[in-house]
């Protein structure tokens, strides 16, 4: 089959729509095209080991996939969408772009920083532009999966009892996607080397037992609270995530939203969408 293009509001944006693993036809999509940006995932950190070869599959196949039909139509220029996941449980807080080469904790991070080898890699040997943005989890409007939208789930559900996985101590950072989009914007205006990758995120974390303060005071509601014991959710959950964001600050860009802001907005998100509850839980993303 063939890939769709979609019109976007602004001219010069075009969404594809098509499967990039199981084969839909690329060759032709991007002739003519300026720069092509990939952010087509399988997102599901925690879901990870229940299939195994999901993220070799949906990540880095696909983008290999992708890759490919770049360098074919003489496209100069490629973003990506990798994550923070990629420093595992990192030595180093708040953990720089150059940081020591992580050990690998989950099969979404590991299948992303292979991502990262082949765009490098293509970007030398075939003059390919690259940008790799490591996110924070992001959140905000259309937002649909990830800790907010589970525990706003379960507290839809039953509004007198919140199940947490892990003993709520997990630091996590977050950003809010306009403060994600203005960043890539900045970091694609004023780039000049062949690959350039940052770190996109707040400079700063906050507690899950934070996160659960705001988003039951921002639905009115008082649950009883029901942690885990472990330090850690599930298999490659990092018990601290604070990126040195200092690389993507250096180009102009500060956010405007902290996490707390970030996390009420999606809330009042959640609060406005309800449809969005009709659809099938995902998970935690980082
Ligand atoms: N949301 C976050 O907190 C976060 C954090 C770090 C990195 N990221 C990365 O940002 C990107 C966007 O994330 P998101 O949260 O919007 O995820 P999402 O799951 O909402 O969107 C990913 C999209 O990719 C599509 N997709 C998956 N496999 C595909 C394939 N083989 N062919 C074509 N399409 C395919 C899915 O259908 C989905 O529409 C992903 O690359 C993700 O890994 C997200």
């Amino acid at each position: 089959m063939e890939f769709l293009k979609e019109a976007l509001s602004h001219p010069k944006f075009t969404l594809l729509r098509g499967d990039l693993y199981f084969g839909d036809d690329l060759s032709n999509v991007f002739v003519g095209v300026d720069a092509v940006f990939h952010l087509a995932a399988n997102a599901d950190v925690r879901f990870g080991p229940d299939h195994p070869a999901r993220d070799l599959e949906q990540n880095t196949i696909a983008t290999h996939k992708v890759l490919e039909a770049v360098r074919k139509a003489g496209v100069k220029k490629f973003m990506f969408s990798s994550t923070g996941s990629v420093y595992g449980e990192a030595k180093v807080v708040p953990t720089p772009e150059d940081a020591p080469f992580p050990i690998q904790t989950s099969l979404y991070g590991a299948s992303k920083l292979a991502c990262e080898g082949l765009i490098a890699a293509y970007a030398e040997s075939f003059g390919i532009k690259a940008w790799i943005f490591r996110f924070v989890s992001i959140l905000g409007p259309r937002y649909t999966h990830g800790h907010v939208y589970d525990f706003y789930q379960q507290l839809l559900k039953h509004p007198e009892k919140l199940v947490v996985l892990g003993n709520g101590y997990q630091k996590k950072s977050y950003l809010h996607v306009s403060d994600c989009v203005e960043a890539i914007h900045k970091s694609i205006s004023k780039s000049t080397d062949l690959v350039n990758i940052f770190n996109l995120g707040v400079d700063g974390y906050c507690e899950v037992r934070d996160s659960i303060g705001w988003i039951t005071e921002e639905m009115g509601l008082n649950p009883e609270l029901v942690f885990g014991t472990e330090s850690k959710g599930w298999i490659g959950d990092n018990p601290l995530i604070h990126l040195n964001t200092t690389k993507i600050e250096s180009m102009g860009w500060k956010p405007r939203f902290t996490i707390e802001e970030a996390v009420r907005d999606t809330v009042r998100f959640l609060s406005s969408n309800p449809d969005l509850f009709s659809q099938v839980s995902r998970n935690e993303t980082i």
